[in-house]
């Protein structure tokens, strides 16, 4: 018999705040489809996104620092072609070439500002096949609010695991020093009925498309293009920008 599986809390949490997330994977899809593989992703997570470009066909490498989302990664890729890397993405050296390289839900924000991405643009530069592709999505803008300042009350994600409630619910996004912090109410009722409650902050560096391909096209990445991925009711809409190596 095998033990039920319990993904510790930071899985879960993530699986709550980016796992429903859908809007973006038909660009994903077409870009993959379009310039082929193999699919480099870059804090690839739990797997929303190379495990949905695997299932269609893709040979995919996921990379992620956090060791706890990549063996969640890797118990839900069963059988599929998703090889895993545990890394930073600011300082990565892999054997393979990319056709495909992808940077989903605002990674790049997430990379400690102009010398991180600068550091990870020339990886991922070294890691592309000559005519390879980089895609990036970011926020250029957020709209600044405060629950507990008579801002939007957002809805909670929630859901239930080995008998513990999760719920987790925006409560904030504010500007601070070079970008923006999203602020969040993580609350969990145990089987006992015991309750905790935590407030994280995530900053997310402030990024406009143009700053981006110019710091990529001083590691040899030409910007060729950009689109975009709508808002939800959920999750604020993206930029998508384009690179060819
Ligand atoms: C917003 S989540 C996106 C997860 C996944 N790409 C998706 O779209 O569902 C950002 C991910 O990037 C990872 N991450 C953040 N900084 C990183 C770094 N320096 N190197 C590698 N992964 C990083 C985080 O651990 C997290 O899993």
């Amino acid at each position: 018999m095998t033990a039920a599986h319990s993904p510790p809390p930071g899985v879960v949490w993530h699986e709550l705040e980016c796992g429903s997330y859908r809007q973006d994977l038909p660009l994903w899809r077409a870009l993959a489809a379009r310039y082929g593989g193999p699919v480099l992703e870059i804090g690839a997570g739990i797997g929303r996104v190379a495990l949905d470009l695997a299932g269609a066909g893709h040979r995919v490498t996921a990379l992620e620092r956090e060791p706890s989302l990549l063996a969640e990664l890797s118990r839900r890729a069963g059988e599929l072609p998703v090889a895993r890397v545990h890394a930073d993405a600011r300082h990565f050296q892999l054997a393979d070439r990319f056709g495909l390289c992808l940077v989903p839900m605002q990674t790049i924000q997430l990379l400690g500002g102009p010398s991180g991405r600068r550091a990870f643009l020339r990886c991922a530069r070294r890691h592309l096949r000559d005519g390879g592709v980089l895609a990036v999505a970011l926020v250029e803008t957020l709209e600044r609010f405060r629950t507990s300042d008579g801002g939007p009350a957002l809805a909670a994600e929630a859901c239930a695991r080995d008998g513990v409630l999760y719920s987790s619910r925006p409560t904030a996004v504010v500007a601070d020093a070079g970008g923006f912090v999203l602020e969040r109410r993580r609350e969990t009722i145990d089987a006992s009925g015991e309750r905790t409650v935590l407030d994280d902050a995530v900053h997310i560096d402030g990024l406009t498309c143009a700053e981006l391909e110019a710091e990529a096209l001083a590691v040899g990445l030409t910007p060729v293009e950009r689109t975009s991925v709508p808002d939800t009711q959920e999750h604020t809409g993206s930029t998508v920008v384009i690179f060819h190596a």
